[in-house]
């Protein structure tokens, strides 16, 4: 692979402090493919995508990347690009493949080996890996047993935890328990777009709360297997604005606010929940869920909070003359994952988007990492994904020119650096992701890599943004995108 990392020009580049993690992340079903391999049982992911109609082509991730067999090249991918972070899923159904809501079962001495292997290889090459504990992929057994509006679910998930901080606890320094709870409730639950694909509101709100629930419990679980290991979770909060400064599109704004990041940040932060929250949402669900002792667990102390960040979200009052609009990126499912939203409506927004149709706004990074490092004063915070889909092609010449990727990553990258001058505590980035992958609903037809994956091949080609990212890695800064 001929190298061709840009020089940074020494004026004008924004320079990250000493020790900056700059990493790339995956997931596991996203890029992992041998689904029967090492005795792993389905997933809900894998019975989502077999069912007709859910996931665009009809793709699955029976082999995705098949990073499962070639992960020591993928590991000397992320060398050669001179990542120092990589964040990587573990699929709890190759870790316990027998679960049930009455018990974890037997753990399988394949599915932490394979992990095992993965973390010494990464270690080898001086490359620090974070763990996600669970990125979406339930077992199918426990979603078959109720899933996360179930408390089982929550208690398997904290027994699960020990068992993987037992056993890499001893060389991952970073465990995030979630990722995304906002996508695994709603989008599972009420929209039904992900998997399991139900569309029940309190079933949702349960699931928001089971949810809470097993990144405290893992919490607990991981402090005790693994001492020595800082304990995060990933949060997708959303940069909400209201259309106008009307008092109607304020409140669609507090709704919003409230569902996405409130309703996760409030518990887990401050040990409650959100009164204005609980009351929109009476109709629904009493929350007769949270029992006595849930809240303390979940805001159990916390060393490290994940953003994720893509795209802004704007909101107003919707006034029922017209058809409601829906652009909150996050897929046209026949239901809402808008819970007590009624009145609210997300306005299509003029401007770049990505092939996502996500609007591009790099304001939203720094104001979301300002607005927690103001709320948790001294918390450490990781950007723990950011990027952006485009229709990339490989050219004859083995180039994959992605200059919009490149742009939206410097700008981001600025943004980030904008925090940071303004005090926020951010320790690290993951560019999201390291590999085009199967992008959930909408399969592989959505490409999210800085290296570009050939699926007929399996080949890897490492973007421009590819290059363009290990400059920055190499020399902790990034070219200023207004010079
Ligand atoms: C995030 C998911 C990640 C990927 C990106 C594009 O919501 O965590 O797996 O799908 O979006």
């Amino acid at each position: 692979m001929t190298s061709t990392i840009p020089a940074a020009a020494d004026a004008d580049t924004l320079r990250f402090p000493a020790g900056f993690l700059w990493g790339a992340a995956t997931a596991a079903y996203q890029i992992e493919g041998a689904v029967t391999e090492g005795g792993r049982t389905p997933s809900i992911w894998d019975t989502f995508s077999h069912t007709p109609g859910r996931v665009t082509g009809g793709d699955h991730g029976d082999v995705a990347d098949d990073h499962y067999h070639r992960f020591r090249e993928d590991v000397a991918l992320m060398a050669e690009l001179g990542l120092r972070s990589y964040r990587f899923s573990v699929s709890w159904s190759r870790i316990t493949p027998q679960v049930t809501a009455d018990g974890l079962g037997p753990v399988s001495a394949a599915g932490l080996g394979f992990y095992s292997e993965l973390v010494d290889a990464l270690l080898a090459v001086g490359i620090t890996p974070s763990v996600t504990l669970y990125h979406w992929d339930l077992p199918q057994a426990l979603e078959d047993a109720g899933g996360w509006p179930a408390r089982a679910t929550a208690e398997r998930f904290g027994e699960y935890a020990a068992v993987v901080a037992g056993a890499l606890g001893d060389r991952v320094p970073l465990f995030i328990t979630l990722n995304e709870p906002w996508c695994s409730a709603y989008l599972g639950y009420a929209s039904g777009v992900h998997a399991p694909g139900r569309t029940d509101d309190a079933a949702a709100l349960a699931a928001v709360h089971h949810l809470n629930l097993a990144h405290g419990l893992a919490a607990a679980a991981i402090r005790e297997a693994a001492p020595a290991a800082k304990v995060a979770v990933t949060l997708n909060l959303a940069w909400v604005r209201p259309e106008t400064d009307s008092a109607l599109d304020a409140e669609a704004a507090r709704r919003v606010d409230g569902l996405q990041n409130r309703v996760f940040l409030d518990p887990i932060l401050h040990g409650s929940y959100p009164a204005d929250v609980l009351a929109d949402t009476a109709g629904v669900s009493d929350w007769s869920v949270v029992r006595p002792g849930d809240l303390e667990i979940i805001s159990a102390p916390l060393d490290v909070l994940g953003v994720n960040y893509y795209s802004p979200t704007v909101v107003r009052h919707w006034t029922r003359e017209r058809p409601r609009e829906t652009a909150d990126g996050h897929g046209a499912g026949a239901a809402t994952p808008w819970i007590a939203c009624d009145d609210v409506e997300f306005p299509h927004q003029p401007g770049p988007k990505t092939d996502m149709g996500w609007s591009i706004d790099p304001r939203g990074m720094t104001e979301l990492l300002l607005r927690v490092a103001r709320e948790r004063p001294g918390l450490e915070l990781m950007v723990t994904e950011n990027g952006a889909a485009f229709p990339d092609e490989l050219q004859p010449d083995g180039r994959v020119r992605d200059p919009e990727r490149v742009a939206y990553l410097r700008s981001h990258l600025a943004a980030v650096h904008a925090a940071l001058e303004a005090g926020a505590p951010v320790i690290g980035y993951c560019v999201w992701s390291l590999l085009d992958n199967f992008e959930w609903a909408w399969g592989y037809a959505k490409r999210f890599g800085v290296v570009h994956v050939d699926y007929t091949t399996l080949v890897r080609t490492p973007k421009d943004s590819a290059w363009f990212y290990a400059g920055v890695a190499r020399d902790n800064a990034v070219p200023n995108p207004s010079a």
